[in-house]
């Protein structure tokens, strides 16, 4: 596996995320929507670098299983346990890729009237992108490659790497 992130740098760049997400949020109470499975590693650390008040739930989609492409077909497998209504939302999550499922995110959260919803990931392919969508927040631009690690999975497996890994070259 060839390491394209190292945990120091991740490290260093969610404390940045962090300090930044902190002072656009000074005196507001805020609340994380962790998309799972592949955001729960980022929302753990990014959540220990966030100074004000903040609240979690997470929502599932589905996966690309064994695939390593999007088929642009999102579906909800966990939906949120508490209403966002009228709350300062921030949506985390792993990767924008297509920008498929952040988009259909944004739009059935944004149905839901929160007070506002903004997205933080921690890995953006741009090259990749076939919808647009607004990202605050960004850790790492990356190119057209399938990673691993960090939280991140090919099938399930390489979840537990302390680093984003290369998995193998999809261009
Ligand atoms: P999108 O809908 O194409 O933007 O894909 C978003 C989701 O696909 C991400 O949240 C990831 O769960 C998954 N994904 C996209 N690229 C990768 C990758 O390189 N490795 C593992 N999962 C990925
Ligand atoms: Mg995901």
């Amino acid at each position: 596996m060839r390491v394209l992130i190292t945990p120091e740098q991740l490290a260093q760049r969610v404390c940045e995320l962090g300090q930044h997400i902190s002072s656009d949020y000074v005196d507001q109470d805020l609340h994380l929507v962790c998309v799972l499975r592949g955001g729960f590693v980022f929302l753990a650390d990014l959540i220990r670098q966030i100074s004000v008040p903040c609240s979690i739930d997470f929502l599932a989609t589905s996966s690309y299983g064994s695939s390593t492409e999007s088929n642009g077909v999102v579906r909800i497998l966990k939906d949120l346990d508490t209403p966002i209504a009228g709350r300062t939302v921030l949506l985390v999550d792993d990767i924008v890729d297509t920008g498929f499922t952040l988009d259909y995110l944004c739009r059935i959260l944004c149905e839901r009237s929160p007070d506002s919803l903004r997205v933080c990931v921690l890995l953006n392919k741009e090259e990749r992108r076939e919808v647009e969508v607004e990202i605050s927040y960004v850790g790492f631009s990356i190119p057209n490659e399938f990673v691993v690690g960090y939280g991140i999975d090919y099938n399930e497996v390489y979840r537990n790497l302390p680093y984003i890994g290369i998995y193998k070259n999809i261009t």
